[in-house]
C-alpha cells in the first residue's frame, strides 16, 4: 500500500517536472486543459519504433481489404484530420455506412470506442472494420496468409513482435501502436494555457468562458481531449426512419438511449461535417443546435437546454472552438512492402 502511494507519488512528481508550468511558483498540478506528454497502453504492446512502423504500414495498405481497395486511411484519411469529410463513411463497393467516419485523433486516450463505446481498446478496435462485411470485407481468418504472402511483412512482424508470429492479434497491436502515435499537437489554444497571452483571440477567449458557463458545453467537454468520455443524448435527429439507440445497444439504461459518445474537439475545424449523423456542415450549425436546446427531446440529457446565445456569443463559442486546432502532423505516406 505504501509503496503503491509512493510510486504514485513520484509518478505526480516526474509529470510535474514535465510540464512546462514547472517552473518557478507554477502549480505543480498538471493543466487539465493540456494534453499529458505520455500515452497509455497495455503491457503486452508497449510501443516501439518498430511496431509504430509496421502498424503505419498496415494502417495505409489497402491489401488489408477483400477488395484491396480500402486502407483504414482511405475513411481515416492524415489530410483531412484523420477522418473522411463525408456526412456518414463509404465502405465496401460504396456502400454508405449508417454512421460518421470519426477522427482518430487522440483516440488512444479514450477508454471505450466508437459511437456507442462498443469496442474497449485500440487493439480489439482494429479487427472489427477489417472484417466488417460493410467496410473493408476481408475474413480475419484469411488475412495472416494473404498478408504471410507479401515478402516484405514476416520480417517485420518477427521484427516488432519476435515470436509472436504474423495473426490477426499482432496485426491489431501494430495498427494499434501506430495509432498510440496520432495525438494532437500544441494548438494557439495550448499556447495560451502556458501563458502566451495573445495567442487566441479576445473572441476564442470569451468563447472558452461560456463554454464553461453560460454555454454549458464543458458539462461534457471536459480536459485536454474535450470530452468526458462519456454517453449522452443530446437531441441529434437519427438518419432514416429507424432510431439508432446508440449506447443503449450496449448497455439497458433508460439515460442511454440515443446517447452516443462525447466526441473530441481538438482540431474540430478540419473534420466537419458533425455529428455521428453527419449532419451538420459548420460549427456555427452545431452552435446552433445547442442554442435551440436540441432537436429530438425524449430522453434528452438534463444537460441540452436553450442556451438563449447573442449572436457574438455564438461567433464566440466558434473562434474558440477553431483555437484548438493545431499545425498538422508530419506524416510521411509509407514504401509499402511489393508483392
Ligand atoms: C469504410 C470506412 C472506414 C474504414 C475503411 C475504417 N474505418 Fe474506422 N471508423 C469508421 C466509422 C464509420 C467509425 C464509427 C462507427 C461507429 O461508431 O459505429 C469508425 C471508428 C473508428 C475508431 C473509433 C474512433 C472513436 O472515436 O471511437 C477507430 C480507432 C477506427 N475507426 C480505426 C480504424 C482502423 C484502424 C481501420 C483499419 C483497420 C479503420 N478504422 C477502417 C469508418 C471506417
Ligand atoms: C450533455 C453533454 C454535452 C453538452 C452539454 C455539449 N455537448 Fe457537444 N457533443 C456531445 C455529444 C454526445 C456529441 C455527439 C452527439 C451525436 O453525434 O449524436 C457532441 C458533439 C459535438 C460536436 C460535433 C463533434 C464531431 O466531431 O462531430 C461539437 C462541435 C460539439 N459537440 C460542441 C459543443 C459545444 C460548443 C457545446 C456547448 C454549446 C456542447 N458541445 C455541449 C455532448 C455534449
Amino acid at each position: 500500500m505504501l509503496f503503491k502511494k509512493l510510486l504514485w507519488a513520484s509518478a505526480i512528481a516526474s509529470c510535474a517536472l514535465l510540464h512546462p508550468l514547472a517552473q518557478a511558483g507554477a502549480p505543480k498540478v498538471p493543466d487539465p486543459w493540456l494534453r499529458p506528454v505520455a500515452v497509455p497502453f497495455p503491457p503486452d504492446n508497449a510501443p516501439n519504433a518498430d511496431r509504430i512502423n509496421l502498424g503505419k504500414s498496415l494502417f495505409f495498405d489497402p491489401r488489408l481489404s477483400g477488395s484491396g481497395f480500402l486502407s483504414c486511411a482511405s475513411c481515416h484519411s492524415p489530410g483531412l484530420g484523420w477522418s473522411d469529410g463525408l456526412p456518414t463513411g463509404i465502405g465496401h463497393e460504396f456502400k454508405r455506412l449508417g454512421r460518421a467516419t470519426p477522427t482518430i485523433l487522440n483516440s488512444v486516450y479514450q477508454p471505450l470506442l466508437m459511437w456507442d463505446g462498443r469496442k474497449p481498446n485500440l487493439e480489439a478496435q482494429a479487427l472489427g472494420p477489417i472484417e466488417s462485411a460493410g467496410e473493408m470485407n476481408m475474413p480475419l481468418d484469411e488475412l495472416p496468409k494473404k498478408l504471410s504472402a507479401i515478402p516484405g511483412y514476416p520480417p517485420m512482424f518477427e521484427k516488432a513482435y519476435p515470436g509472436e508470429g504474423l495473426t490477426k492479434e499482432t496485426i491489431g497491436k501494430a495498427i494499434a501502436s501506430f495509432e498510440r502515435t496520432i495525438v494532437s499537437t500544441e494548438a494557439p489554444f495550448d499556447r495560451w494555457r502556458k501563458g502566451s497571452k495573445k495567442a487566441i483571440s479576445e473572441s476564442a477567449q470569451r468563447g472558452f468562458d461560456l463554454f464553461q458557463n453560460k454555454a454549458m458545453c464543458s458539462k461534457c467537454h471536459q480536459g485536454f481531449n474535450f470530452t468526458d468520455n462519456g454517453f449522452h443524448n443530446i437531441g441529434v435527429t437519427s438518419l432514416g426512419e429507424k432510431e439508432d439507440e446508440g449506447r443503449f445497444a450496449h448497455r439497458k439504461v433508460k439515460i442511454l438511449k440515443g446517447a452516443f459518445k462525447t466526441p473530441t474537439l481538438r482540431d474540430i475545424d478540419l473534420t466537419a461535417p458533425y455529428m455521428h449523423t453527419g449532419q451538420y456542415k459548420t460549427l456555427e450549425e452545431v452552435v446552433d443546435h445547442y442554442d435551440r436546446g436540441g432537436d429530438v427531446k425524449t430522453n434528452l440529457s438534463p444537460n441540452i437546454q436553450p442556451l438563449n446565445l447573442t449572436e457574438q456569443e455564438k461567433k464566440d463559442l466558434v473562434a474558440f472552438m477553431k483555437s484548438l486546432t493545431g499545425p498538422a502532423m508530419r506524416v510521411e505516406f509509407p514504401r509499402l512492402p511489393p508483392n
